[in-house]
């Protein structure tokens, strides 16, 4: 009943789903699928949402791991991060082990109005410029929520695989 299932239950959701498949295509045509599959990464698999009642999430990724469940919300390691798109899309992440970061958007609305956009420019300025931010690192002009201890991934003393 957790992962994907509840909001693929909601008819926007599933749409905005199937059209990331359309957007990876798209992203193909300008060298950019890492920055899109970055993108998913951090929303659709490992997102958490602010709220009145404190923070949740929405990340499929996450609510299939009953342990990251309550480490993305509750641990110190990790860094909690506002969701800005262009950083986002320039974050490395791990695909072995609970994420060293998390991005934390308002609400579906703002998730839906900043992803639901033509990303040529974008694409064309983030293959030009290679930048990309790592694991656990904090990025200039970040809105930071929680500054990570990251004593989880130092305990676990392997280096990460990024992608
Ligand atoms: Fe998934």
């Amino acid at each position: 009943m957790f992962g994907h299932v509840p909001l693929l239950a909601n008819p926007t959701f599933a749409d905005y789903l199937e059209d990331y498949g359309k957007g990876g295509l798209r992203a193909g045509d300008f060298g950019a699928i890492d920055n899109l599959a970055r993108l998913y990464w951090f929303t659709v698999e490992f997102g958490l949402m602010k709220t009145a009642d404190g923070l949740r999430i929405y990340g499929a990724g996450i609510l299939s791991s009953p342990g990251e469940t309550v480490f993305s919300l509750e641990d110190a390691s990790p860094n909690r991060i506002e969701f800005d798109l262009k950083r986002v899309m320039k974050t490395l992440y791990r695909v072995d082990d609970y994420q060293q970061t998390y991005f934390v958007i308002e609400s579906i609305e703002k998730l839906f109005k900043e992803t639901y956009a033509d990303f040529a420019p974008l694409y064309k300025e983030l293959t030009a410029d290679k930048q990309t931010f790592g694991l656990d690192e904090i990025a200039p002009g970040d809105t930071v929520i929680t500054r990570g201890t990251q004593g989880y991934a130092k305990s676990k003393g392997k280096s990460a695989v990024a992608f």
